[in-house]
């Protein structure tokens, strides 16, 4: 298939049940762990989500929502999502720069399916994931907030290219990588005009 019909083909699900095994094997590969959470509390999260959060977690106090973005009926990357609450604690870089006009979600972004790395799917992919959940979860969303690592230039970069644009760095202040120097990247869509 042509990089063009790859990516005509992408659309996202929320993981359930059936993707567990697929994303536990794409935690524990290499090229993951370099820069992804492969801790037992990130897993057992991940399980609680599948079971509907009717238990709670210490992880990140079970603000994730998990997804998997497919080609065709191929599972191959792993998104997170998170509303960012102005009333929480965040970093001074992410409450400054909260949408003022709509929502701000984190997105989290990871090909765990090295069949679709260094492909040109990772910018596309982002752009598709951002406009899929302004207009089928939620229209009020209109500011994205991305995080890698400081020495993870190849994220950066993709970034970049799916529109996200530097705000400046913050030291990450919580889970397996704290203390570690990140970037703070957004991205802004319009505001959606609702015609339903
Ligand atoms: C980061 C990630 C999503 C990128 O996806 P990918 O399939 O590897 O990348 P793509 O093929 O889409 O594009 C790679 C681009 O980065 C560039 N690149 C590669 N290494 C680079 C580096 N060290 N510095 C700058 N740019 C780099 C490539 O030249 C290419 O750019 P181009 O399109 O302008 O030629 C993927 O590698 C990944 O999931 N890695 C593991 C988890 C991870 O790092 N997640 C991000 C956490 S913040």
């Amino acid at each position: 298939m042509t990089t063009e019909n790859l990516i005509n083909s992408i659309y996202f699900e929320k993981v359930t049940q059936q993707h567990q095994e697929t994303i536990f094997s794409w935690l524990a590969e290499p090229h993951m762990q370099e820069f992804w959470d492969n801790s037992q509390e990130h897993k057992e999260d991940i399980i609680t989500f599948i079971n509907g959060r009717v238990a709670p977690s210490n992880y990140f106090n079970g603000i994730f929502t998990y997804w998997v973005g497919m080609i065709d009926n191929d599972p191959f990357c792993f998104i997170l999502t998170a509303e960012v609450d102005k009333n929480e604690d965040h970093p001074k870089i992410w409450l400054d720069n909260i949408s003022k006009t709509g929502t701000t979600y984190s997105i989290d972004f990871g090909i765990g399916n090295i069949k679709y790395l260094g492909k040109g799917l990772a910018s596309p992919t982002l752009k598709m994931f951002a406009k899929f959940f302004q207009e089928q979860i939620d229209s009020s969303a209109d500011t994205f907030f991305i995080d890698p690592a400081e020495h993870n230039p190849r994220a950066k970069h993709v970034y970049e290219q799916a529109g996200f644009k530097m705000l400046g760095d913050f030291k990450m202040d919580i889970g397996v990588f704290k203390g570690e120097q990140t970037h703070l990247m957004v991205k802004k869509l319009p505001k959606r005009i609702a015609y339903d």
